[in-house]
């Protein structure tokens, strides 16, 4: 069986991060899950399709593009709300789930970030890392890489999360067996250092 990395845990935490920086460091592939469910929501939004049409959502996810995975607005909390209001449907992940599964076979190994890696998607990966830090600070860098305000940013954090942790299909949450990483005091290089060693002790 090939190496994988599950890497999850609540938005803007540090798990993307983390996990491109521990795959180029194995030279594991690279897969940010969160991307497909923002693709899906940035066309949606494009075509004004209605992001609470259930059935709309599922037939983007089920034909979803390259090209769809480079979308400009990919990056924004628009998008990644709206990504949180299209993956509470059932079919919409189900739709997304035997690409992430291909993905994290791959030949080298791979690390996969999300909210469901560790206990829908790869329930068997070799390492799992639940990513978290306190809301305040994952707002804060948010707010810095997106240039806008902290404290509207921690609003809709704040919301995103609590839609995650309490949607029925593959609520966001720690598997039983992931290891906890709280990076609201440490730096990237600390964090990333941590989460490799986890890697290293299960190569
Ligand atoms: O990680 P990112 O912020 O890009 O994810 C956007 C949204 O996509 C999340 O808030 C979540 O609702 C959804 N998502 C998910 N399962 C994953 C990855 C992302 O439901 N594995």
């Amino acid at each position: 069986m090939e190496f994988c990395v599950a890497i999850d845990g609540p938005a803007a935490a540090g798990k993307g991060t983390i996990s491109k920086a521990v795959a180029k460091q194995f030279g594991f592939a690279h897969l940010d899950t969160g991307a497909l469910y923002r693709a899906v929501a940035a066309k949606m939004l494009e075509d004004d399709e209605d992001l609470d049409d259930a059935g709309a959502a599922s037939r983007v996810a089920r034909f979803l593009t390259e090209e769809d995975m480079s979308h400009a607005d990919l990056r924004s909390e628009r998008a990644g709300s709206g990504a949180s209001r299209i993956a509470g449907v059932p079919a919409v992940r189900r739709a997304l789930l035997e690409f992430q599964r291909d993905f994290s076979h791959r030949k080298g190994g791979a690390v996969l970030d999300g909210r469901d890696i560790g206990t829908v998607v790869r329930p068997d990966a070799n390492v799992k890392i639940y990513v978290t830090a306190s809301p305040e600070a994952r707002a804060a860098r948010r707010a810095a890489e997106l240039g806008t305000d902290p404290a509207e940013v921690l609003q809709q954090l704040i919301e995103r999360d609590k839609r995650d942790a309490e949607r029925a299909a593959a609520p966001m949450k720690p598997a039983a067996d992931a290891y906890l990483l709280d990076t609201t005091d440490l730096s990237i290089d600390a964090a990333v250092a941590e989460a490799a060693a986890r890697i290293d002790e299960a190569l």
